[in-house]
């Protein structure tokens, strides 16, 4: 499928690491009218079209596109994001397709939040920024997810990054399925591994070229047990 999420993703590699998080993410969202695609990606439709709807996190949701196609799938949605300019088109969005008040926006760093209760499907897409590592955004979703409920981590691979991106001198920011894998089971919770894929996709850049990215995909379930550290084999 081609799919043009990669288009730009965070062009300013080096904000600094003091910088504030709403504004750097306000800056790289002011920058271009439309900074995604707009359409969902779609190793969310892949992994959750499967499951039995309910409650929805989608975290750092950006435009909203994500949490457009889980609402439309009957799923109760909540979407965060620390950038109130891509909440603002996201929620602009939803009410063009006639989904006003469908989906609770709300503007978070997930850092320092945290959502009461539990959410059956906790969805992180792409959750790449200078100024988080992905061992504290997937540590975030993960400590969202209900007992029973579903994580779903979908990021680039490092050997897999779209070539124009510039984010060559960012490779720690990104992970493998193994690496997801290694950093959810030695944190709390007990989960079983339903997925741990390297997932090849054709892209298409900003001045039309073509390449092949490779996506990091993990989809678990916490299971129903009480916290414990132990995890399940997969
Ligand atoms: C690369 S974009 C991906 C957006 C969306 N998930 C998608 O796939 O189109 C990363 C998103 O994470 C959000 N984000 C980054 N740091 C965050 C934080 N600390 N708390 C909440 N959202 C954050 C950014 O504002 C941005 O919208």
């Amino acid at each position: 499928m081609t799919h043009q999420h990669e288009k730009e993703a965070h062009p300013h590699s080096d904000p600094g690491h003091d910088a504030d998080p709403a504004q750097y993410w306000d800056g790289v969202y002011r920058e271009k009218a439309k900074r995604w695609s707009g359409n969902p990606n779609p190793q969310l439709i892949e992994e959750a079209k499967g499951l039995v709807p309910g409650t929805a996190l989608d975290l750092g949701c950006g435009e909203g596109a994500d949490a457009i196609w889980l609402a439309r799938h009957g799923w109760t949605v909540t979407a965060v994001d620390v950038s109130a300019v891509a909440l603002e088109r996201a929620e602009t969005h939803a009410a063009e397709l006639g989904l006003q008040g469908r989906i609770i926006w709300l503007r978070r760093d997930f850092g320092p939040w945290h959502p009461e209760g539990g959410f059956d499907l906790v969805s992180s897409q792409f959750l790449h920024s200078p100024l988080v590592t992905w061992r504290d955004s997937l540590a975030a979703a993960a400590a969202a997810v209900a007992p029973g409920g579903t994580l779903l981590v979908v990021g680039h691979h490092p050997d897999g990054l779209p070539p124009w991106s510039g984010h060559k001198d960012m490779k720690d920011k990104f992970f493998t399925p193994e690496d997801l894998v290694e950093s959810l089971t030695s944190g709390p919770g007990s989960w079983r591994i339903n997925v741990a894929d390297s997932r090849e996709r054709e892209v298409t850049g900003p001045d039309g070229q073509h390449a092949t990215t490779i996506d990091s995909v993990l989809r678990a379930t916490r299971t129903a047990e009480a916290h414990t550290s132990e995890s399940q084999p997969y």
